[in-house]
Formats: structure tokens, sequence, C-alpha cells
């Protein structure tokens, strides 16, 4: 399965730097092209690797931590997704005023599905700060706990098997619907930063 990661500020980044971590390869693009990521790869070593947007976007497993404002430009011309999996690990709220932003009603992963038909979008690696996220998962002898949740149970399996090898414990949410725990701002289980013993 190959692994991408478009978005490299501070989720993607993250993100990488917790593959990097365990050995897993990845590419990571953002908008002003693989040479602006130099200094993150030449820190996260040879498992990562700087490409443009639209070679990322052929991943089969492609995380998406766009500032929600470009998240629909960054998904623009990026199919067909075949359903591969796209992870939503975005939050839908105005930078830098964190004000929520009027989706009609949708969720936030069901607007980045609209965004990227015949993906499978899951919901994951949002509800943490980043710096949380970055850390250890590994903590008072248990596992950080990540959410996940999504219509496609196929996708969402991959999505937690993928969680688990990088050493955390995915807790499946359950449906799009469900994605509304995490939203931030006001979901209830945002930014809370549990760990699973045992
Ligand atoms: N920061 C947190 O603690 C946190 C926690 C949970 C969830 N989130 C969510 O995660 C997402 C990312 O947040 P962040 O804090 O990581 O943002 P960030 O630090 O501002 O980074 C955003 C990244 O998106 C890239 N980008 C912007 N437009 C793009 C495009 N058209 N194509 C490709 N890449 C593009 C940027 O690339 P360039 O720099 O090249 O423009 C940058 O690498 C947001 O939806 C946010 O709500 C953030």
């Amino acid at each position: 399965m190959t692994i991408s990661i478009i978005g490299a500020g501070a989720i993607g980044s993250a993100i990488a730097r917790q593959l990097a971590r365990n050995g897993i390869a990845a590419s990571i693009a953002n908008s002003r092209g693989p040479q602006s990521l130099k200094a993150l790869t030449d820190e996260l070593g040879t498992h990562i690797t700087a490409v443009t947007v639209q070679e990322a976007a052929q991943a089969d497993l492609v995380f998406l931590a766009v500032n929600w404002p470009r998240v629909s430009t960054a998904l623009k011309d990026l199919g067909p997704w075949n359903g591969r999996i796209l992870v939503d690990a975005n939050n839908a709220v105005q930078v830098p005023s964190y004000q929520p932003v009027d989706l009609g009603g949708l969720t936030s992963s069901e607007a980045v599905a609209q965004w990227a038909p015949g993906a499978r979008v899951v919901k994951a690696f949002n509800h943490l700060m980043a710096a949380a996220l970055s850390a250890d998962p590994q903590v008072d002898g248990g596992r950080r706990v990540l959410f996940l949740s999504g219509p496609d149970a196929d996708a969402k399996q991959t999505v937690g098997e993928l969680i688990t090898r990088l050493g955390y414990a995915p807790v499946d949410l359950g449906g799009t619907e469900q994605g509304r725990l995490v939203q931030f701002p006001g979901g209830p289980l945002t930014l809370l930063n549990l760990v699973k013993l045992g």
C-alpha cells in the first residue's frame, strides 16, 4: 500500500514524523513544490519523499491536512480516486479566527467527499493538537487514542490498522455522522487526549 500526505504544515508533518518513526514509507506534498520541503525530508530521513500534489494524489491512501479555506482548491482535479482512501485530518474552521465554517449541515468529511468524488473518506488524525499528534503515542504504559469514522468499513479497517502500526489505539466511532463528535470546534471528543490502557 502506498501512502502520501497532502499538506505539510503542523498536522501533515506530524503524520509524516510518525510514519518515519515507524519506518513506513510515504510521500508528502504542499502547495509550493517538493524543493520547499527539503528541510523536512532531510530531518525525517529516507522514508519520507517530497513530491508534487498530483503525484501524492496517486497513492493508495492519501492523508489530507490542509487549512480548510484551501481544501477544495487542493482537491481540484486530483481524481479519479477509484475507491482509494482519503483520510480527512481537517477541521472546518476559518484561519486564523478558528470560527466554524458554515457547511450547510454537512459534516466536514461529507464536504471533502463531494470535492473528491470516488474517494473512500475516513475522518481521523484531526482531534488532537499537532503537538500531541507529534508526540510518542506510547504513554503511561498505554497507547494514545485516535478516533476514526466514516461510511466504508474496509477503508476504516485499513486506516485502523495503520493507526495501530503507528503505535496508537484506534477507536472507531461509527459512520460519517459520528464524525461530528470530533468536529472542531464543539465536538465533545475534540482535543481529548486519551490513553487506552491494556
Ligand atoms: N494545527 C493543529 O493543531 C490542528 C489540529 C487538528 C486538525 N488540524 C487541521 O488540519 C489541517 C491542517 O492544519 P495545519 O495546522 O497543519 O495547517 P498549516 O500548518 O497551515 O499547513 C497547511 C498545509 O497545507 C498546504 N496547502 C495549502 N493549500 C494547498 C494546496 N492547494 N495544495 C497542497 N497543499 C496545500 C500548505 O502548503 P504551503 O505551505 O506550501 O501553502 C501547508 O503545508 C486543517 O484543516 C486544520 O484545521 C490542525
